[in-house]
């Protein structure tokens, strides 16, 4: 089965591109590497020793996005493609619109041309903003906090009045909590272009030297030890998710699941943790709290388990070590 997989050239594409090859699927990666890098296709051949095709396209454009369709046939869409950063979003909220909904628009119009009525989509768990419980489930109201939340729930929204209007079509919006870690086999992983902001790849710099400490925003929530709490699923593990969704039994319309292990990790837990994979204590120092965050974020993940008979396989250390293991490779493979 042909696969097309929207954004398979970046961190968490990859992954979801590796899965599909394991799983005997025929991924098509599109991707303009706007942010990624060519040679990770290099590198998924040689992971998976089988040709990948790649097709480098911008999908905000229809008529390059419709020809890649008609070209490729794809029985179903793995979509990917996006911008993603809430800063970024905050400082630039136009661009995130435009871009990230643009692409949607296109990807469910060159679907329509050829008749293809199967996607999953990327959503993330930032579209349930501050958490009103916890863990929180399908069910909890839908509050983004920021642009890039909006654009998660627009397209949902988007791609669900599609779905509607048409009898043959089924969606499936994957709400992801905090992916870490990278493949076993260190050959890809995140690779954020720009000095990141999320938790894992910070302490992946402290580890390399390129950054001399972490700051720990806040010490003083209501929380075991006082930061803030995550529910971080490890990358390998959130791409057989996919592989679960593009299995499961489809019925017309729109289905969403939470992907996350329905654990919390804290701040302080994640630096210890990090440490202890490296063998020494990772520079540190308290911080102030950062705006925006919340105390804790965990999924309730009943509905995948019992649903898609998905169920994470790793934990957190795997995530730390698989992270710093990539970290450690990451300058020799960029151009492989
Ligand atoms: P990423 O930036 O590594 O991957 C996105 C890919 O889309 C990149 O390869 C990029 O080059 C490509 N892309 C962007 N604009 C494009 C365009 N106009 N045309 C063609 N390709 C384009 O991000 P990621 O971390 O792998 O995230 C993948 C998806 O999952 C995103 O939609 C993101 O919002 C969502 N998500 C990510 C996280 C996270 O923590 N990484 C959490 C929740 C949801
Ligand atoms: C952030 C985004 C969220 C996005 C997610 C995955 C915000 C407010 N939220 O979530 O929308 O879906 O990334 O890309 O930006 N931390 C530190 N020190 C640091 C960095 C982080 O203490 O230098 C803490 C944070 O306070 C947080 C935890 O580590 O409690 C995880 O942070 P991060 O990796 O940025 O993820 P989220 O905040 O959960």
């Amino acid at each position: 089965m042909r696969v097309l997989v929207a954004g398979g050239a970046g961190y968490i594409g990859s992954h979801v591109t590796l899965a599909l090859v394991r799983a005997g699927y025929v991924p098509i990666v599109v991707d303009n590497f706007s942010n990624s890098r060519r040679s990770v296709i290099n590198r998924l051949k040689l992971i998976s020793g089988s040709d990948i095709k790649c097709r480098d396209v911008d999908l905000t454009n229809l008529a390059d996005v419709v020809r890649v369709f008609q070209e490729e046939v794809p029985a179903a869409v793995i979509h990917l493609a996006g911008l993603k950063s809430v800063a970024q979003s905050t400082a630039y909220p136009l661009n995130y619109y435009i871009s990230n909904l643009s692409i949607t628009f296109n990807i469910l119009s060159a679907m329509t041309c050829i008749d293809c009525g199967e996607i999953i989509f990327s959503s993330s768990a930032t579209i349930y903003g501050e958490p009103r419980y916890l863990p929180i489930d399908e069910e909890h109201k839908a509050s983004p906090l920021n642009p890039y939340g909006r654009t998660k729930l627009y397209q949902e929204g988007i791609i669900q009045d599609w779905a509607d209007s048409n009898s043959r079509a089924s969606a499936i919006f994957l709400r992801y909590f905090n992916p870490v870690g990278a493949d076993a086999s260190s050959l890809i992983g995140d690779a954020p272009t720009g000095a990141p902001n999320n938790l894992l790849p910070i302490l992946g710099d402290v580890a390399m030297g390129v950054r001399s400490e972490v700051t720990v925003f806040g010490c003083d929530y209501p929380t075991r030890d006082g930061t803030c709490e995550r529910d971080y699923i490890h990358v390998s593990d959130l791409a057989q998710a996919h592989v679960a969704a593009l299995q499961c039994q489809k019925l017309h319309g729109t289905e969403v699941f939470n992907v996350g292990t329905g654990r919390g990790v804290t701040v302080r837990e994640a630096i210890d943790t990090y440490s202890k994979i490296l063998g020494r204590p990772l520079a540190e120092r308290l911080g102030e709290r950062r705006t925006g965050d919340a105390a804790a974020s965990i999924a309730a993940n009943s509905k995948i388990i019992t649903r898609l008979d998905w169920r994470p396989q790793l934990g957190f250390e795997d995530a730390c070590r698989d992270d710093f293991n990539w970290r450690n490779k990451l300058d020799d493979l960029i151009d492989v």
